[in-house]
């Protein structure tokens, strides 16, 4: 376990103004979003797709990390470069999805899941290392519903996370938690406030119990926002306090920072909460690690055509940009200073 590799990766990670890319799908996501543009999922499609989001001019100006793919960490670009070498080179820490994926939790009812992998992954994991990953990601899935999430479920996924992190550590690379809270369904910002705050609390609690050193994880959150389908939908405001309020109630400052998912949220709604949590203030950096709230318009500018490659990344980068101003809690006054 190197402490000081540890530190450098986590701090690197959370820099000023920065942010992590989750480039990290699945096969059967990507196959969704790829369908969504009318782009065969194929390899090689999602090998360009990548590359194009990673050789955006100047990208390393607001991302700190990327979440690769097992697939993506094997890849290489154009010019024969492995995917993690050519991040490296740019200054962004390679990362790594190491969760297998989530199975229903045996007697329980509600359809819940817990996430898998464990099995092998030390092997993995020190597999992972020699091929440039110095972070990996786990993501726990916690739904919504009557009568749900479980205690079963917020337990058995917390300590699924702490083993996962634990093992991370030992191989000298940085766990980022992803305790995800869905925000599909129709409960309340209330009720999404309750559950985060019960999943953080186990969360962490099960860290202690497997000695997981805080100073080395970076935890990736869900923010408190009303269940999608809910009829009153809670302003940008109400989320930043309730999202501050549950963090600060269970996560502690030892932690080297939060990155944020954007779990459905629009675009522009992901960069306007994470810019007022920054405005609040917090004891740790509040960035992005979003997938879908960085890549929605440069997919769909790209849509499979080489033509359109420059635009695509112009939108990248756009968005790249917003939310690195977001992490400093400068959107919103940028914005003003421009309309003025
Ligand atoms: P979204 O930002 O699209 O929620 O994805 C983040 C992620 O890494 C999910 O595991």
């Amino acid at each position: 376990m190197d402490h000081a590799l540890l530190t450098r990766t986590a701090r690197a990670m959370v820099a000023k103004g920065k942010g992590v890319l989750a480039a990290d799908e699945s096969a059967g996501t990507c196959e969704k979003r790829f369908q969504s543009v009318n782009v065969p999922c194929t390899e090689e499609n999602r090998r360009t797709y990548r590359g194009l989001l990673f050789s955006t001019p100047g990208v390393n100006k607001y991302v700190s990390g990327v979440i690769l793919h097992d697939e993506t960490l094997r890849q290489k670009n154009d010019a024969g470069l492995p995917y993690p070498q050519m991040l490296e080179k740019l200054g962004i820490v390679p990362g790594i999805k190491v969760d297998k994926g989530t199975i229903d939790i045996p007697l329980t009812t509600g359809g819940e899941k817990v996430t898998e992998g464990l099995d092998g992954l030390r092997k993995r994991l020190a597999e992972y290392f020699k091929l440039g990953a110095r972070f990996a990601k786990w993501r726990a899935v916690i739904t919504i519903g009557e009568n749900i999430p479980s205690h079963t479920c917020i337990y058995a996924n917390a300590h699924a996370l702490a083993r996962y992190a634990a093992a991370c550590q030992a191989a000298s690379i940085v766990p980022m938690i992803e305790p995800e809270v869905l925000l599909d369904g129709r409960h309340s910002v209330e009720r999404c406030e309750e559950v985060t705050e019960a999943t953080l609390r186990a969360t962490f609690a099960a860290l202690a119990a497997y000695n997981v050193s805080l100073e080395h994880t970076i935890l990736k959150a869900s923010m408190v926002v009303s269940g999608k389908d809910c009829p009153r939908q809670a302003g940008v405001d109400e989320v930043a306090e309730r999202t501050l309020r549950v963090l600060t109630r269970t996560v502690p400052a030892a932690l080297p920072g939060v990155v944020f998912l954007s779990g459905g949220q629009s675009d522009l709604a992901a960069t306007a909460h994470l810019d007022a949590m920054n405005r609040l203030g917090a004891p740790w950096p509040l960035t992005f690690s979003y997938s879908r709230a960085l890549q929605n318009s440069a997919l769909k500018t790209w849509s499979g055509k080489p033509a359109n490659t420059v635009a695509a990344q112009q939108a990248f980068a756009h968005r790249a940009h917003m939310n690195g101003l977001a992490a400093e809690g400068k959107w919103k006054r940028d914005l003003e200073k421009q309309a003025a």
